[in-house]
């Protein structure tokens, strides 16, 4: 990417930030693109979960929202986990609270809690397992219990209560209100325009918008669906930094997305970087009580995943189905 004289100067003092700090960066597909120059690793919820795991280094800088982090800081408790700003939220998870989960879970004793890790730590403390969008449909199916608490998104409950029938799933009233503004018109246009192309949705997109696209994936699964398919043109639909990345890690290949802004992503920039690596602020520290049992919900997780032998890739093409506007709200390009 075309990098301007300011960025590239901050560009370069983060580089020697983190060898002065022994910091790693950690960067979600939606952070602005000149984040992943000064990224150690760039992808999907479950993969930053598992790098985070792995990371030696004093430091872990995280660039995405503050679950992410949190998921960090739960997976390496010994490593001091530091975000460019504690104002990154999102949205889907301010949706559940722990307190409201432990009175929903009385109404269900013999369920099982499967929370997305769209969550906080405090709401992860109370549910059984974790899962993430590109291992819900697995995780679901591996629960001994028939009957399934699934937390906070209801159009991921929805995704996987299709791919599961044989379970019965009481999804969490939660939505992400920037894959809510994504609507089956704009993705018909966007096809109309370009009638070659595969449509690739995110599993937080409506029911209608995943009906009508061939593959319902996580984004690091997007971006594997694409390299992977004999395709050249593909439209995606999920937030908009994703097609960027996408354009930009393959270039041979076409991409048009519907696509809507996560505010809360793009709070973080390169001047916020190189004052956290600084200060080593904002600190993200989980209660010890609540690391814990978190801690647990995510072992779970992890161990479904081994037992079932669960690669990271995409789930089975669905042979069934990126963009801003005026403030960049939804858009197709
Ligand atoms: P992924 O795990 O697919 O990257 O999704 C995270 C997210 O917040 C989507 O809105
Ligand atoms: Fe949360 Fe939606 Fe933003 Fe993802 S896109 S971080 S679910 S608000």
């Amino acid at each position: 990417m075309e990098l301007t004289a300011e960025q590239q100067a901050l560009i370069e003092r983060i580089r020697v930030l983190k060898q002065e700090k022994q910091a790693v960066i950690l960067c979600h597909n939606y952070q602005r693109p000149e984040l992943y120059e000064v990224a150690d690793f760039v992808g999907d919820s479950l993969q930053l979960c598992i790098e985070a795991q792995k990371v030696e280094a004093r430091m872990i800088l995280f660039s995405g929202v503050y679950f992410m982090a949190e998921s960090a800081a739960i997976l390496n408790p010994t490593r001091k986990v530091v975000v460019p700003t504690n104002k990154a939220g999102c949205a889907l998870s301010d949706m559940i609270t722990a307190e409201a989960l432990r009175e929903r879970k009385k109404l269900y004793p013999e369920a099982a809690v499967v929370c997305y890790v769209n969550s906080t730590a405090a709401v992860k403390a109370e549910s059984d397992v974790c899962c993430t969008s590109s291992n819900a449909v697995a995780i679901v199916r591996a629960m001994p219990q028939k009957q399934i608490l699934f937390v906070p998104d209801k159009n991921l409950a929805s995704w996987v209560q299709k791919q599961v029938p044989e379970k019965e799933i009481i999804p969490w009233e939660g939505y992400c209100p920037i894959h809510e503004r994504l609507t089956k018109s704009f993705l018909l246009k966007a096809k109309e325009k370009h009638p070659k192309a595969e449509i690739i949705a995110h599993p937080e997109c409506t029911d209608e918008v995943r009906d009508t696209a061939d593959y319902v994936v996580s984004t690091s699964g997007m971006m594997k669906v694409a390299q992977k398919s004999t395709a050249t043109e593909f439209i995606t639909t999920t937030e908009c930094g994703m097609v960027q990345r996408m354009k930009q890690t393959l270039p041979n290949k076409k991409f048009y997305s519907v696509c809507s802004v996560c505010f809360d992503m793009k709070k973080n920039t390169l001047q916020r970087v190189v004052d956290s690596l600084e200060t080593e602020q904002d600190q993200v520290i989980v209660p010890p009580e609540i690391l814990q049992k978190a801690a647990s919900a995510f072992n779970r997780m992890f161990a479904i995943m081994q037992a079932h032998d669960y690669e990271h890739a995409p789930s089975r093409p669905q042979k069934t189905s990126e963009t801003g506007t005026k403030r960049d709200i939804v858009a197709i390009r």
